[in-house]
């Protein structure tokens, strides 16, 4: 339990709360990259700010205050060109780095004049990376964009997920430290859904939690597990800060606002090894569905049943009313690092894990409970019996709403002429 002004440091994080200053301190996924092949710009809103993500004529990533520093026109309905984006209301044009490099009457009527020099437009630097769009909105100077190792992987086929969820980050975070939710929620609820009660999942016998530059580790022995067992011995990353990395996977979840958030995930699947050499032509990025015709979240895909328990906590959950127990051992050490960190920035020192050796960056390797299946992979025909791969095949079964061009994709990078996805992950479609 929090108490009320806890929660509130925690949960905050619009401009000037504590928490949102502590976050923007880390480079975040913001968008895919590929959403940029055929739409120069969009609104985006992030951190409580409301702003515009371009991609100008040559080829460069802008973020900027979505209204104009003339007379406040939107920017979003602006265009890009050469050098950056254009305002469709007198034509002011900005570059990436916000400068304003162009006011067209002024120009005219006023050509000496060094008014440009005072009117640029907020901005925060974009960075393309493994498929995603990185912004830093902290302050000067930025640590460097990590190289996460997964992201140097070959023959993989990657996609790019969003998902806007109707809450506060920070309950999206906390269920990357609880392993426990994976035996119900995962586990034995998608079994109930479809009204079988024969199922029993294997319960948890054992947790451990270990800190480490990155974040956290957890460890679990469920019912019919050894000691030499990769849950056990090596297990998931709970990801500084507001990240969930389960090996062939990452998930953030960015703040949009105090009640909304973006969860925006990298999914890595390794090509049959038998298949050769595989390049991918073009990361595809895609934005899954949380909502059913009905009005009820969809539960049918592994992230949204965790959002289904991420909203079911409220807009911004009231950590005043919960009661913890062995279980969320984790989730109070997640929380008692945010307030240290707190501390260090009150302090001006560097928060936990931040990276600024550029040769350190360039490949940051995180603990993989069995990094050859991503790796090196596995032929096809074992991949077909594999426990976790098997499933894998089918097509995406964390986000519902893949869209076919994708799935067929995939299926062809897999070496599959199969189309057809089961009912079961088509629920939502
Ligand atoms: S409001 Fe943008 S150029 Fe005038
Ligand atoms: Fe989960």
């Amino acid at each position: 339990m929090l108490t009320a002004e806890k929660n509130k440091l925690l949960t905050e994080i619009e401009p000037g709360a504590p928490m949102g200053d502590l976050l923007r301190r880390y480079w975040q996924p913001i968008a895919g990259e590929s959403e940029f092949d055929d739409k120069p710009l969009r609104p985006i809103r992030l951190f409580g700010e409301d702003l515009v993500l371009f991609k100008d004529l040559s080829g460069n990533f802008g973020l900027v205050d979505k209204h104009c520093p003339h007379r406040r026109a939107d920017l979003s309905y602006g265009w890009v060109e050469k050098s950056g984006i254009r305002c469709s209301y007198h034509g002011w044009l900005f570059d990436t780095a916000g400068r304003c490099v162009e006011q067209p009457f002024d120009d005219i009527a006023n050509p000496g004049t060094r008014l440009k020099e005072r009117c640029s437009v907020k901005s925060y630097p974009v960075r393309p990376l493994a498929g995603l769009l990185w912004a830093y909105m902290g302050p000067d100077p930025a640590p460097e964009l990590p190289v996460w190792e997964p992201f140097t992987w070959k023959h993989g086929f990657v996609e790019v997920v969003g998902c806007d969820i109707p809450c506060n980050w920070l309950q999206c975070q906390e269920n990357s430290i609880d392993p426990v939710h994976f035996e119900w929620m995962h586990d034995t609820w998608p079994s109930r859904m479809k009204g079988d009660t024969s199922v029993t999942a294997p319960k948890h016998l054992k947790l451990a939690f270990d800190e480490f530059e990155f974040g956290f580790t957890y460890r679990r022995i469920r019912e019919g597990m050894t000691e030499t067992d990769p849950m056990w011995t090596t297990g998931r990353v709970a990801l500084w800060p507001n990240a969930f990395f389960l090996g062939g996977h990452f998930e953030w979840r960015v703040p949009v606002d105090n009640e909304n958030s973006l969860c925006i995930c990298w999914f890595f699947s390794r090509v049959p090894s038998d298949l050769g050499p595989y390049e991918q032509k073009r990361i595809p990025t895609w934005y899954g569905k949380i909502k059913g015709e009905d009005g009820r979240w969809i539960t049918s895909h592994v992230i949204n049943q965790d959002i289904t328990g991420w909203v079911g906590q409220g807009k911004i959950a009231d950590r005043t009313k919960e009661k913890l127990g062995m279980s969320d051992r984790g989730v109070s050490l997640m929380r008692k690092r945010m307030f240290d960190d707190l501390e260090a920035i009150a302090h001006g020192r560097d928060p936990s894990g931040i990276i600024r050796d550029a040769d350190r960056a360039a490949c940051v390797e995180l603990p993989i409970a069995v990094p050859q299946l991503h790796r090196d992979g596995v032929p096809l025909a074992e991949m077909k019996v594999h426990p976790v791969l098997k499933g894998r095949l089918l097509g995406n079964r964390w986000v519902a709403g893949q869209p076919d061009d994708v799935h067929n994709a995939f299926m062809d990078a897999m070496g599959l002429p199969e189309r057809k996805r089961p009912a079961r992950l088509k629920a939502a479609e």
